[in-house]
């Protein structure tokens, strides 16, 4: 009886040990994986292991050299993958590049539109994959807006409005040193890529305060005489204002162009025909690249409106936002400023663009 109890009792001691050491080994076993996930969350965060594919639409200007460069620095400098794909100008390729970013599962994907519409398609697709959407730099036109996740860019309206807000005062009855001309003023539009968001903005945005005040009592009229598009290239900024200088199209008092390059393609072709930019025809440009800002020095621009192309830190951490499945402002504009041949030139510091 004595050694019956001993038995029982020797195996259920036996039993009680397997079933602690059991659960230490769950337990052990359990807060191994556990350490093993927060270092691998934590290493997406801080090491980069993110994917971002990203589709540029070209190298049509110094500006969008600099936007490219600026996100593949920050890139670089966050530790992040990126896929990146030149689109050369056209909305297919872009959208040829998305479907491979999708094909390839990134963590998230960012580009900028080159026109604002057609996208759709693709952005449901990226939708369907789980693979959230970040616009950049340009804005687009779907009718679902769930489709992507937010925008980063320039607030191209915005920059409209302050355009002809500097033609309102420098042509301004009461402005010291203004041009007085008992008609319209007259202004040329050298307009970007038709269907881009930031070439329909831009028009939409300077017509809209201009047209406030051609509405008014004060001051004299303005009046739009020619817009075409000139791409955002110089040479077609060139091209487009020597088609304009030679032909009957006359008495120019303002040339608006939507961007730098255009901007100096045109000085060129006016220079040419001895017309003297920034007196004979007044110039309010878009961009504020280092060249513009020279040409400003010179008096051969009268306002550059600034549009930042350094997006890159912020595109990287708002993706890497995305990548931890947070959700993002709908909208995020980048600080511009404005430079005008009023102000003290000597301050701008170099623009790296
Ligand atoms: O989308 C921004 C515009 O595109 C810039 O003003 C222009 O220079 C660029 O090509």
């Amino acid at each position: 009886m004595i050694l019956n109890m001993k038995v029982i009792f020797r195996t259920s001691f036996f039993c009680f040990a397997i079933f602690c050491f059991a659960i230490f080994c769950i337990a052990l076993q359990s807060l191994f994986f556990s350490s093993c996930q927060r270092t691998q969350a934590s290493d997406s965060q801080e090491t980069g292991s993110l994917i971002l594919g990203f589709s540029q639409i070209g190298a049509e200007s110094a500006w969008r050299l600099r936007n490219t460069q600026s996100v593949q620095d920050a890139a670089a400098a966050s530790g992040v993958q990126l896929i990146y794909f030149n689109a050369e100008q056209k909305q297919e390729n872009q959208i040829r590049a998305i479907r491979s970013f999708i094909a390839y599962q990134v963590d998230v994907i960012a580009f900028v539109p080159i026109v604002s519409d057609g996208w759709m398609h693709v952005l449901e697709e990226a939708q369907f994959a789980g693979i959230p959407v970040l616009i950049c730099d340009r804005e687009i036109n779907v009718s679902n807006e769930n489709l992507y996740a937010g925008f980063i860019g320039t607030n191209s309206k915005q920059e409209g409005l302050i355009a002809a807000d500097f033609l309102l005062q420098k042509f301004a009855d009461d402005n010291q040193g203004s041009v007085r001309i008992n008609r319209p003023i007259r202004i040329v539009e050298l307009s970007g890529t038709e269907g881009s968001s930031v070439a329909i903005n831009r028009g939409l945005g300077f017509r809209e305060l201009l047209d406030e005040h051609n509405a008014g009592t004060e001051g004299p009229k303005f009046e739009i005489i020619y817009s075409a598009s000139g791409d955002f290239l110089r040479s077609k900024g060139y091209e487009l204002m020597s088609l304009i200088l030679d032909s009957n199209i006359e008495d120019i008092d303002v040339v608006y162009s939507h961007n730098d390059s255009m901007t100096l393609g045109a000085i060129e072709a006016m220079k040419e025909r001895g017309i003297r930019p920034g007196t004979d025809i007044v110039i309010v440009s878009i961009d504020a690249e280092q060249a513009a800002i020279e040409a400003l020095r010179r008096g051969e621009i009268n306002c550059v409106v600034e549009c930042n192309p350094n997006q890159g830190t912020n595109i990287l951490r708002l993706a890497s936002l995305l990548a931890q499945g947070e959700t993002i402002p709908r909208i995020t504009y980048m600080y511009s400023r404005v430079f005008t041949e009023w102000d003290d030139l000597s301050l701008i510091l170099p623009r790296g663009y």
